[in-house]
């Protein structure tokens, strides 16, 4: 079954709760959190803050997608704030197993995340101590941007690579996912779709969401 997380950044913020709420009685299975720093991407959206005050608003996991620099200074803290998910991009870590063990031993799932242009290769030794794989369908800071189709043959090979080594993390895609491009992104072998603009830009999330899902 294919899991459709959200993107807070494209919500209200002046009703982030109606906003979460509305979407988890719309079918979402995470609420995804795109924090910035101004350094790693141009942007700087939420931190810790925010996802501690989210947390007694929705059942749903926090999945917590860190685009920062030198994310092993925050771990501890977005761990304490709430999230179920926390993943570092490998381009921020340059000693990323010791970064995913610190996510672990905080007591939360462990993600990686991989920008467009960056070879899978780069995280294949550490596949067995992940939870989640996400790979970038666009160049990370902004919602609402197109699509890149070049990431296609990554997700095939990650999830060749699960198979293979009979490993269970999830396979999660985000940038531009819509209903046009949620069917390849599946095909390709993704089990969770991020989508911001694409569900918080329609009036009828519930519906928004069951269009992703099956277009
Ligand atoms: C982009 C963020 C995404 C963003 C997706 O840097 O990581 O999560 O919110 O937005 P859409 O779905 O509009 O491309
Ligand atoms: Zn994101």
């Amino acid at each position: 079954m294919t899991k459709i997380a959200p993107s807070i950044l494209s919500a209200d913020f002046s009703i982030l709760k109606e906003e979460i709420m509305d979407v988890e009685k719309g079918g979402a299975d995470y609420i995804h959190v795109d924090v910035m720093d101004g350094q790693f991407v141009p942007n700087i959206t939420i931190g810790p803050l925010i996802v501690k005050s989210i947390r007694p608003v929705t059942d749903l996991p926090l999945d917590v997608h860190l685009m920062i620099e030198n994310p092993d200074r925050y771990v501890q803290q977005f761990a304490d704030a709430g999230a179920t998910i926390i993943s570092v991009h490998q381009e921020a870590c340059v000693h990323l197993h010791r970064t995913i063990q610190l996510i672990n031993r905080a007591g939360v799932k462990s993600g990686v995340v991989l920008n467009p242009a960056t070879p899978v290769e780069t995280i294949k030794p550490i596949l067995p101590e992940v939870d989640l794989v996400l790979l970038m369908t666009v160049n990370p800071g902004f919602g609402g941007q197109t699509f890149l189709d070049m990431v296609l043959p990554k997700i095939k090979k990650v999830a060749e690579w699960k198979k293979e080594l009979g490993l269970s993390f999830e396979i999660e895609v985000d940038g531009g996912v819509n209903p046009e491009t949620a069917p390849l992104c599946m095909e390709a072998g993704a089990n969770v779709l991020v989508a911001g603009s694409a569900v918080f830009n329609k009036n009828d999330r519930a519906k928004a969401i069951q269009t992703i899902l099956n277009p």
